[in-house]
Order: C-alpha cells, then sequence, then structure tokens
C-alpha cells in the first residue's frame, strides 16, 4: 500500500500506530545527525522525522524540493508542538523511505506567499495548483457545484448536455469557429451559450433542465471574463418571470448557506433597469453602500460656465466626508477621471468645509447660493465632498458610476465578506448599435417583450420604449446571472428576427429549427444562467475568475502553458481546405 493515510490525517490518536504516507517534500532541515522533512498532498503537510540510522542514506542522495516520497514509520508525540498545522502534535519517526519520484527545482517556491509571477505561475500551472491559495479556490469551486447540484436536483430539475460543434448563438460576442474536414468550407461555432438548446428542450417537454457548461465567447477580456468559461444554465416551462426569480433566489440563498453560512431572511431587493441607470449609472449597481447619482443638469445649465451649457449630463455624487482632501488628492483624482478608460475632460468639485463654508473650482461662475442647492440636492453636509462631471450624457454617466466605484473603494465601502445580491428588472427589449446602425437585442433575440407593450414592435420609432421580460441578478456590482421569458409563437419571433434587420430568408436560414420547433407545440417558457466562475470568485472574495479556474487563458486569451493556440502544419490545413493569408504566414 503506497499510504495508509494522507498528510493531513494524523494526530495524537494515532501515536504509536505504524503508517506510511506518501506525498512532495515541501522542506527539508538538517539539524546534525537528524533531519526534518515537511511532506504534503493535497490534505496537508505531516512532519518527517528522519534518525542517524537514515543520514548514510540520505547523504548519498539528499531529498530536494518536490520530490515524491513515500515513507513508512511510526507516528510519534513532538517535542515541539506546531499550533499552526491541524498535524502539529505528531510527527513520523520515519523506519525506512523511498523516493519514488525526483524533482528539479521548481521555478517558484509552493508556497501561499509565493516568489513567482502572474506568467511564471500559468506556465508551470501544475506546480501553482499544489499551492494552498489554488487548491482551496479549487475546492470552493467543486463545493459550490455540489450545492448547486443538489439544489436543482432536489427541485425536479434535469441535467441534460447539449452540444460543442454547433451553429452560431448570438450572445453578442464573436464566435470561435472550427472547420470541419469532411464538409469542406463549413464551419461549427462552439456556442456561447446553449440558449437555442435549451429552448428546443422545453419544445420537447423537458420542463426542467439545468446543466453546469461551458460557453465559448470571442470578446475582449478583463479580470471576470474569460474566452470559455462555465455557466450555471436552466430553463423552465409553464412559468413566468416571478417563478424564476424565485426559484432561482432560492438557489443562491441555497449556496450561500451552505458555502458560507450566511442566511438571507430578507428576499432579495429588486431595482427596475431605468432606475439602476439614473441612480448608479449602470445596470449591475453595487449597493453595498449608497452614494447615489444626483442629476444636476437643469440647476447649473443657462448660467454661463460653458462645460455645463453645452453638457447634457451634469451629474455629482457626494463622497461622504471627503471634504479635507487636499489639492493633490484632487489633482490625482482629476487625472483618473481623464484616463482613457474614463475619457472625461475634468473634474469639478464643491468642497463642503466644516465650517459651513462652500468652496468650489468653479468659483468664478458660481456662488455659495448656488453651491448650496447643489449641496441640498445632493443631501450634502459639512465635512462632505461633491464631485461633478459633464459632457455627453451616456459616457458621463458611466464615467460617474466608475467613480462612485472607486470613491466606494477609497472609502472602504466595498467590503468583500459583505454580500448584497440585487434583481434589475424590466431591461429595454432593444439597444441601438451606433456602428451597425440598426436595432440589437439588449439581452438576445430570443427575449419576450412585455406583453402589453407587444403593439410597439410595429413601430420602429418606439423600440427604444420596449421592455423585455428580461432580469439580471447582481451580487456586489457584478453581474452572476441573467435570464428571459422567451418568445415561444414564430410569428413573434419571426417579427423579433425583423426588427434585428434579419430578412426572412436570412432568419429560415439562420435560425429554421427554432422557428419550425415553435409550429410543433413550443410552451411558455424561460430561463436564466449565472456566471459559475464569477459566483465562484464573489464567494472565495477574489476579482478575478482566473484563480477560480483549474487552467485559465491569460488577458490575450493565451494558454501560456500550452502555449495555445499555434499554428497548425501543412497537411492539417490541406485536408481542411485552408489557405492561410500571406502576410501573416510569413
Ligand atoms: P448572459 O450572456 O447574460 O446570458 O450570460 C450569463 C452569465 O454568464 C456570465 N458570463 C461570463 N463569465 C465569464 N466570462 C465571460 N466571458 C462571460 N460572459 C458571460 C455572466 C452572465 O451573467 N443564454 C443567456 C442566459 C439566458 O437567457 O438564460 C446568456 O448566456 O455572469
Amino acid at each position: 500500500m503506497y499510504r495508509t493515510h494522507t498528510c493531513g490525517e494524523l494526530r495524537m490518536d494515532h501515536v504509536g500506530q505504524e503508517v506510511n504516507l506518501a506525498g512532495w517534500v515541501q522542506t527539508v532541515r538538517k539539524f546534525g545527525s537528524i533531519t526534518f522533512v515537511d511532506l504534503r498532498d493535497r490534505y496537508g503537510i505531516t512532519q518527517l522525522l528522519f534518525g542517524e540510522s537514515l543520514n548514510n542514506q540520505l547523504d548519498e542522495t539528499p531529498l530536494g524540493r518536490e520530490f515524491v516520497l513515500q515513507v513508512s514509520g511510526t507516528v510519534t508525540e513532538r517535542t515541539n508542538k506546531n499550533k499552526n498545522i491541524p498535524t502539529g502534535d505528531v510527527e513520523i519517526t520515519v523506519s525506512s523511505y523511498k523516493i519514488l519520484n525526483t524533482a528539479k527545482t521548481p521555478p517558484f517556491t509552493i508556497q501561499d506567499d509565493t516568489d513567482g509571477g502572474d506568467e511564471l505561475r500559468m506556465k508551470y500551472r501544475y506546480l501553482d495548483l499544489r499551492r494552498n491559495e489554488v487548491k482551496k479556490n479549487l475546492e470552493l469551486r467543486y463545493r459550490v457545484n455540489r450545492s448547486v447540484r443538489n439544489f436543482l436536483d432536489s427541485r425536479g430539475f434535469m441535467d441534460i448536455e447539449t452540444p460543442f460543434l454547433i451553429k452560431s448563438t448570438p450572445e453578442g460576442a464573436r464566435d470561435f469557429v472550427v472547420p470541419s474536414r469532411m464538409n469542406p468550407n463549413e464551419f461549427y461555432a462552439l456556442p456561447q451559450s446553449p440558449q437555442t438548446f435549451k429552448q428546443l428542450l422545453m419544445v420537447s417537454g423537458y420542463d426542467r433542465y439545468y446543466q453546469i457548461v461551458k460557453c465559448f465567447r470571442d470578446e475582449d477580456l478583463r479580470a471576470d471574463r474569460q474566452p470559455e468559461f462555465t455557466q450555471i444554465d436552466c430553463e423552465m416551462s409553464f412559468v413566468e418571470q416571478e417563478d424564476i426569480l424565485n426559484t432561482f433566489e432560492d438557489m443562491v440563498k441555497h449556496v450561500f448557506q451552505e458555502i458560507k453560512g450566511i442566511t438571507f431572511n430578507e428576499p432579495f431587493p429588486r431595482m427596475t433597469w431605468d432606475h439602476a441607470m439614473e441612480f448608479y449609472g449602470n445596470d449591475k449597481p453595487d449597493i453595498r453602500f449608497d452614494m447615489k447619482l444626483v442629476n444636476l443638469t437643469d440647476l447649473v445649465k443657462g448660467q454661463g460656465f460653458k462645460v455645463f451649457d453645452e453638457a447634457e449630463l451634469v451629474v455629482a455624487i457626494n463622497a461622504k466626508g471627503l471634504s479635507e482632501y487636499t489639492r493633490k488628492q484632487l489633482d490625482e483624482l482629476t487625472e483618473w477621471v481623464k484616463r482613457p478608460q474614463i475619457g472625461m475632460n475634468g473634474l469639478i468639485y464643491v468642497k463642503y468645509n466644516t465650517d459651513g463654508t462652500l468652496k468650489s473650482s468653479v468659483d468664478k461662475f458660481f456662488d455659495e447660493t448656488k453651491l448650496k442647492t447643489w449641496a441640498e440636492k445632493a443631501q450634502a453636509q459639512p465635512g462632505d465632498l461633491i464631485l461633478v462631471l459633464a459632457g455627453r450624457e451616456e459616457r458621463t454617466r458611466k464615467a460617474m458610476s466608475e467613480l462612485r466605484l472607486e470613491i466606494g473603494e477609497r472609502l472602504g465601502l466595498r467590503n468583500k465578506n459583505e454580500f448584497k445580491p440585487l434583481w434589475v428588472i424590466d431591461f429595454p427589449l432593444f439597444e441601438y448599435a451606433e456602428e451597425e446602425n440598426r436595432w440589437v437585442a439588449r439581452h438576445h433575440p430570443f427575449t419576450s417583450p412585455k406583453p402589453d407593450q407587444l403593439a410597439l414592435m410595429d413601430d420602429t420609432t418606439k423600440y427604444g420604449q420596449i421592455k423585455a421580460n428580461a432580469y439580471d441578478i447582481v451580487l456586489n456590482g457584478t453581474e452572476i446571472g441573467g435570464g428571459s421569458i422567451r418568445i415561444f409563437q414564430r410569428d413573434l419571433q419571426e417579427k423579433m428576427f425583423a426588427a434585428l434587420g434579419m430578412s426572412p430568408d436570412e432568419a429560415r436560414h439562420k435560425f429554421g429549427f427554432l422557428l419550425g420547433a415553435f409550429e410543433y407545440g413550443a410552451p411558455p417558457h424561460g430561463g436564466i444562467a449565472f456566471g459559475f466562475d464569477r459566483l465562484c470568485s464573489l464567494l472565495g472574495g477574489s476579482e478575478s475568475i482566473r484563480d477560480f479556474i483549474a487552467f485559465p487563458k491569460n488577458n490575450s486569451g493565451r494558454d501560456v502553458m500550452l502555449d495555445a493556440p499555434s499554428s497548425i502544419d501543412d497537411a492539417q490545413l490541406q485536408e481542411l481546405r485552408i489557405d492561410l493569408v500571406k502576410e501573416i504566414k510569413q
């Protein structure tokens, strides 16, 4: 037997027992004629004591870090106990051992506070995965996975797999495509989500479906976006929005209870999309703190200050307690809003000093009485700092939402151990894509309009007003899930495709299978998909989903360990009848 116990298992109760352990050498410490070795496996670390009789053998072949070792010996009480590890009361007095494999010195230390940089750890991800920090994240992911499955199973959901080699599913990103050798010049697309399949399963009568499934999207990457990521994908028949929200609110509560021991007694708050945009500047408000956006446009226009007069939107936040911000800090904040990611030309401030006076960067144009009206609108008190942005509506709102988060961060209001879930509801059905000069679906083309707004679908000028039966679930400012009640009638689906600028031919060519299915008894249905990686990273208290994925890609979409993507050989290309673009080939 390679091992009788794991390296995390032995306690005082085992003292006197003969055991076998196997694992990796974490550290070797030699003191005269005795040697201590920390042996590590997935379960923990156990100290080994090599006495004098084994010294010669150890001198001949010294043990190195990460050697794979098997030892036999007796569990002994330690003289110097280590309270920091669960096995710290005991050690193994080794009677014999065997090196199962040697190891080169690893490129970074396999410890919590490793000396390895990001790129190096990704290149040797299999070593990085030995580290406690990373292991803890994967264990959490597994527990969340099990918790979700148990919950959905208890509610009668059935896990059904759907294919990966498919035709495009529009979810707003580019597709990854796969050439088909057997069908030259033709390509599969990898699913951006199983959207159309889960709807077809509803038509087939599998009225509660789920899948924890890989999705593929070729889009710009960020800390919370990977080109392949995992969804908890769900769909239900004979439901309304309320049924979906209740079911999946229960699921989130169940997971929090099991994983974090946190009970949410109250129903999750709900906020309309309009409200979220107006008061938080985005559709995924972080409601761990207040600091709502305050619209000053009407109050400040027409008083001779060009920046305001030319602006579509003048918006403020009240940074509570920051009136003492120095000139230097304000300059630095101004530079912050001028960064290309934020894109503003400048920042205006009003200090509401503790002595009750008001001092602003626009004193030339606005006297104290005027500033006071701003302060009232922003519910500012002496000691507060009002920050104002002005410009084009969309950009300014977005910039202010970023500034709000930044100030929230600086004020320590974004505690990662506090969890504030929120449903955002009543999304617009369409959104205008300036570059493409057409309306696109805000969620996806299978989302139904609110029933009382169906008539607006006949009038292009009203598209912007139509609200959808669509909802997102937001946790601490991150969108962790989204879904909708679907269209299930062929004529309405055709109308939707037409509204998105698709000709009837194109619609049939791309989605004939779905339109056809709707003619064979499609039930009313709806669903939701959660970003599983995002949910795990929030539960684990991290910003980056990469930490919760065993083999993630870097920000350029590369797997640096595999060195993928990479070129393929000419024979393979020929078989696929693919010719490469010359300039890139060279
Ligand atoms: P949606 O596109 O909103 O909906 O995706 C659902 C959830 O998946 C997560 N997510 C991502 N996570 C990591 N990396 C990415 N690149 C990425 N993109 C999305 C988000 C998001 O909320 N078919 C619909 C769902 C439905 O209507 O039922 C869909 O895919 O957390």
